[in-house]
């Protein structure tokens, strides 16, 4: 597992304010999707591409275009719902699937309650947006559900991520067998007592929608 901490003043200024208790859900809501625009423009380095020429007004050149099959944008519902704009901003042509997943509070254990992904990813890149990596346990859960059904590339892009969660994820997609790359603005210090990052920036679902 690959793991891409980006490092970027417009980034770390957004996070400061996301962070911030004081910022207001609208506010939170506007930044996370600035934000994500940003994390988008690395996550997609890898996206695959396939040349094309086009006629300039003076001559062909020689470019690239987005290769098909076109690439799967999953956010996990619900704190991921608002990270779905920013990112397809960047991948207006990407097809978007969902994932339900929810962690029990007192077990920290994630469960699907949702899903809406095509049966069949063989060769698809995919692209899980989700604010918080804390535990692992949901990326770790939603990574071996869209294997399971193909998928052979997958890039995560978070908000924050825990060193624990990170760890985690390391030892569970050892084995999956394909790459798999997180995208954060941050490592924070560490999870507390009940699985909240931290310094962090609270619960990224209540914030934005609660
Ligand atoms: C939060 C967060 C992640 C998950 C991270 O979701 O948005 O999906 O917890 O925790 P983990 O890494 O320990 O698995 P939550 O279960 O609160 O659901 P919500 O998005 O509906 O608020």
């Amino acid at each position: 597992m690959r793991i891409h901490v980006a490092d970027h003043p417009l980034i770390a200024h957004k996070l400061t304010v996301l962070r911030d208790a004081g910022t207001d859900s609208p506010t939170f809501r506007l930044l996370t999707d600035e934000l994500v625009t940003l994390l988008a423009y690395e996550a997609t380095r890898d996206v695959r591409t396939e040349p094309v020429t086009v006629p300039t007004p003076v001559a062909e050149a020689a470019g690239v275009k987005l290769a098909a099959p076109k690439p799967l944008v999953v956010p996990i519902l619900r704190a991921g719902l608002g990270m779905l704009e920013g990112m397809v901003r960047l991948l207006p042509t990407a097809e978007v699937g969902f994932l339900g997943m929810v962690r029990d509070e007192h077990t920290l254990k994630a469960s699907t309650y949702a899903q809406r992904i095509p049966e069949d990813l063989s060769g698809r890149q995919c692209y899980v947006l989700d604010p918080m990596l804390a535990t692992g346990g949901t990326l770790a859960d939603s990574v071996r559900f869209l294997v399971e059904r193909g998928a052979d590339h997958i890039t995560a892009v978070c908000l924050l991520a825990a060193p624990e969660g990170l760890r985690f994820l390391e030892r569970e997609l050892d084995s999956v067998g394909i790459p798999v790359t997180v995208v954060t603005a941050a490592v924070d210090d560490h999870l507390n007592e009940h699985g909240f990052i931290v310094p962090g920036l609270g619960d990224a679902g209540d914030r934005l929608y609660g």
